[in-house]
């Protein structure tokens, strides 16, 4: 069983964006596995990346669609995501700076924990809005 395991409780309502929480959910377990296996900094960081590049893909694509449904709460909303976007970015350049094991194992438990609460907490309130506007 993988750490971080898909449930539907977690569903958005939207099939192409619990899709993509399904990627960033299966990466983080990528993730947890590769440091549960004591992996150096060098292999676990590529895949750190990619957890971070789709993340930032798929922020985009939300605030698009918010944009498109003329959404309610969309000012909070994007506030989230760029105080975390902000954060992201400083943890990279701490990555660049010195890939220690220690900076990219906190990282990815950051991360990790951000998504599962944002899913939970801030993505999850979009769900009547966008059902409403045929977004399923
Ligand atoms: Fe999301
Ligand atoms: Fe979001």
């Amino acid at each position: 069983m993988a750490l971080y395991d898909w449930k539907d409780d977690y569903s958005v309502g939207v099939a192409r964006f619990d899709n993509h929480h399904k990627r960033l959910f299966d990466i983080a377990n990528q993730l947890h596995e590769m440091m549960k296996l004591g992996k150096g900094a060098d292999v676990i960081e590529p895949t750190l990346r990619e957890l971070v590049d789709y993340t930032r893909y798929h922020l985009t694509e939300e605030e698009k669609v918010m944009e498109s449904i003329g959404y309610s709460n969309i000012v909070s909303h994007k506030m989230a995501h760029k105080v975390f976007t902000d954060q992201l970015n400083e943890a990279m350049a701490e990555v660049d700076a010195g890939k220690t094991i220690f900076v990219v194992i906190k990282i990815a438990k950051t991360v990790i924990d951000w998504l599962i609460n944002h899913i939970y907490v801030i993505d999850k309130k979009y769900l009547p809005e966008m059902s409403a506007a045929g977004i399923r």
